[in-house]
């Protein structure tokens, strides 16, 4: 079974102190950090790109970098992305024009060695995302739990299914969650099968970030001892 990974998302940290915050959250236990690329576009809000990881990038050399781009055209973000150091690429479906398309993506970002990533947003059915990840290109799905666009929405239980069928299907994917995860929704997604799990302002917003980190951990190794 894949293991859990918790991946703060820095849409809830201080940007003018990106970098502070960064180092902070990884003592406090995060295995990833998640960055969420907004372009004004695909979603209505805009955030950052490729200039402002690069910055941040030498002040946390060994971070991973889980970008999550929500963006109109996924492509032309692979060559910056990559060198700004992204190693997971993941991108939306419905940003693609095709099956072929999105496929043709996940390659490219394979071949720039990164990871990929394929996110589903709240309205988009699972089988969206099987033929790319029967071709074996994708390490991640992304089962978006709130519309894309902000952070500090309320969790919709309702994609759990598409969790499920995903975890059905590939038993060894990652499977990523992002958008109202904290304390009292982490045992759902969990249960569904998530593994790979994002939480801005669950973590940020509160007073302890480790422990609010140790919940999300605990929550998914609890789901997956009872599943074994
Ligand atoms: C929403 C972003 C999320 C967001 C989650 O479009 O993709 O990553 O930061 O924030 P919370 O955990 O506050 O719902
Ligand atoms: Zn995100």
């Amino acid at each position: 079974m894949p293991k859990a990974i918790i991946s703060p998302s820095l849409l809830s940290c201080d940007f003018a102190r990106m970098a502070d915050e960064s180092h902070k959250v990884i003592a406090a236990g995060a295995d990833w950090l998640h960055i969420d690329v907004m372009d004004g576009h695909f979603v209505p809000n805009l955030t950052f790109g490729a200039p402002v990881l690069s910055c941040l990038r030498p002040h946390v050399p060994d971070a991973f970098f889980d970008v999550h781009l929500m963006v109109t055209n996924p492509k032309d973000y692979l060559a910056p992305m990559q060198k700004a150091g992204a190693n997971m690429f993941t991108f939306h479906v419905e940003a693609c024009a095709d099956a072929a398309d999105a496929a043709s993506v996940c390659e490219e970002a394979r071949g720039m060695n990164m990871r990929v990533g394929l996110a589903i947003k709240p309205g988009t059915a699972a089988d969206a995302v099987y033929d790319a990840c029967d071709k074996g290109l994708v390490d991640m799905v992304l089962v978006m739990t709130v519309e894309p666009g902000f952070g500090g929405q309320k969790f919709n239980p309702d994609v759990l299914g598409k969790v499920a069928a995903v975890r059905a299907r590939y038993p060894n994917m990652d499977i990523q969650v992002d958008g109202g995860l904290s304390a009292s929704t982490i045992d759902a997604a969990a249960a569904a099968g998530a593994n790979v799990i994002v939480a801005g302002s669950s973590v940020f917003g509160s007073d302890d970030w480790a422990s609010a980190i140790e919940v999300l951990r605990t929550g998914v190794e609890k789901a997956q001892a009872s599943s074994a």
